[in-house]
């Protein structure tokens, strides 16, 4: 990478402003908020210790949820501050606004290896606006600045990019965080020149937000082995029946050309040859965004190549999951992201759960380097308690994919490059 690091710094007594990624699920138990998954503030611990270690006044900036400028008190940050406390075994200082005299206040009172964590940035709109004098504020709190938020880092927000920029054109330096190289190196550098047969592995919704992706890693991969309901987009572009399942009918040329690039390249492109289906029935309710919730009634396997009219596809059957594990057992490289079906529903959990533990199998037996893309294949892995079986897994969801598609993500461009 050709940006400074976090090990280049010389932090000694200095405060330093570090942007991480706390967007973590949490959930209230007894009228209180607890953190249900850390994975996102395990992962900065390295960061924090080398920084604590080396005696640095440690600023931390976060996110929680879309408050959209209002301080929403669910989306507070501090049973963020309590669980990172926990993790690390030190103190953990919180400060109630993440600018102004409260912040100011509460950095001047650090002493070096200290640890704050600031209130959620998103209580003010001037975040998400990337507003400069809202970043002045953030880039008055310290002279030098860490960025290991890579699952924020595809946002040019105040926090991730008008800060840095700020602190750099004071002569501050900006650098990347242990955890921000790890996820550039996996994503970036791993898969750009992969052992060979490179095997990719896409799921999820929809083909509309993975078009640019399947493009760049039809460009690598040996073979790309597609699930969700996003396979239904293919088979509709095979001219399939898909009955009810998710499918994009307005994508169906980008389906085509991937499909198209796929066999001119001599990449193997595989969809699902069968099926578990089940009849969605209006339950006359609506979920919280005003969606009716239907039922799945009857989950059964299908073999048929169409989709019955009445029916909608929700997970690949047993023969798909058998022969998608014979590739993924031949690969030397793996890449995943996105699950096979709607694997929050048990019934429908088998094909994500046998792509889990092929990718850990190959890993494990077969040596094989598997990088997992964040999100759902994620939360997937843990459910199936393979989480630590995998050579590496994203802590990115958007910033993955973004990244992939070989975007720049403007918190990584904002940081100070090697030379400098
Ligand atoms: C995420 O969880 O995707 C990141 O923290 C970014 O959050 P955002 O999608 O609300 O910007
Ligand atoms: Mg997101």
């Amino acid at each position: 990478m050709n940006k400074l690091s976090v090990k280049d710094l010389n932090v000694k007594n200095q405060p330093v402003l570090v942007r991480v990624d706390y967007n973590v699920p949490m959930e209230e138990k007894d009228g209180k908020m607890i953190v249900t998954d850390a994975t996102r503030i395990q992962e900065t611990l390295p960061t924090l210790r080398l920084l604590a270690e080396r005696g640095a006044k440690i600023i931390l900036a976060a996110h929680l949820g879309r408050p959209k400028g209002k301080r929403e008190p669910s989306l507070s940050l501090r049973p963020v501050a309590a669980k990172l406390s926990e993790l690390i075994g030190r103190p953990v200082a919180f400060a109630d606004d993440c600018v102004g005299e409260t912040a100011e206040k509460a950095a001047a009172a650090l002493k070096a290896g200290d640890i704050l964590l600031l209130e959620n940035v998103r209580f003010y709109s001037a975040e998400e606006a990337n507003d400069p004098a809202f970043a002045g504020k953030l880039a008055r709190l310290a002279g030098l600045y860490v960025n290991d938020a890579f699952g924020a880092a595809h946002r040019a927000h105040a926090s991730t990019e008008g800060a840095p920029r700020l602190i750099a054109a004071r002569g501050g330096q900006c650098a990347a965080g242990l955890l921000m190289e790890r996820e550039l190196q996996y994503l970036g550098r791993e898969l750009e020149n992969p052992a060979r047969p490179f095997v990719v592995i896409l799921g999820g919704a929809k083909v509309s937000d993975k078009i640019n992706v399947i493009d760049r890693l039809l460009d690598k991969a040996d073979a790309i082995l597609i699930g969700g309901a996003m396979a239904y987009t293919f088979k509709l572009a095979q001219g399939r029946k898909t009955g009810q399942s998710l499918a994009e009918p307005d994508k169906q040329d980008v389906a085509r050309a991937a499909m198209e690039k796929a066999r001119k390249r001599g990449v193997q492109f595989l969809l699902p040859s069968d099926e578990i289906i089940a009849t969605p029935v209006d339950t006359g309710k609506v979920n919280k965004k005003g969606k009716p919730i239907m039922d799945l009634q009857h989950p059964r396997a299908n073999n048929d190549p169409d989709v019955p009219a009445e029916a909608q596809g929700l997970d690949i059957g047993p023969e798909t999951a058998r022969r998608y594990g014979e590739v993924i057992a031949g690969a030397r490289t793996l890449f995943w992201n996105g699950p096979m079906g709607l694997f929050e529903d048990a019934r429908f959990a088998a094909g994500t759960n046998a792509v889990a533990r092929a990718v850990a199998e190959a890993t494990e037996r077969g040596g094989a380097k598997s990088i997992i893309g964040g999100g759902d294949s994620v939360k997937a892995l843990n459910q199936a308690g393979l989480g630590g079986k995998v050579t590496f897994m994203s802590t990115g969801g958007g910033a993955s994919l973004e990244f992939l598609e070989g975007r720049v993500l403007p918190g990584v461009a904002a940081l100070t490059d090697q030379s400098k």
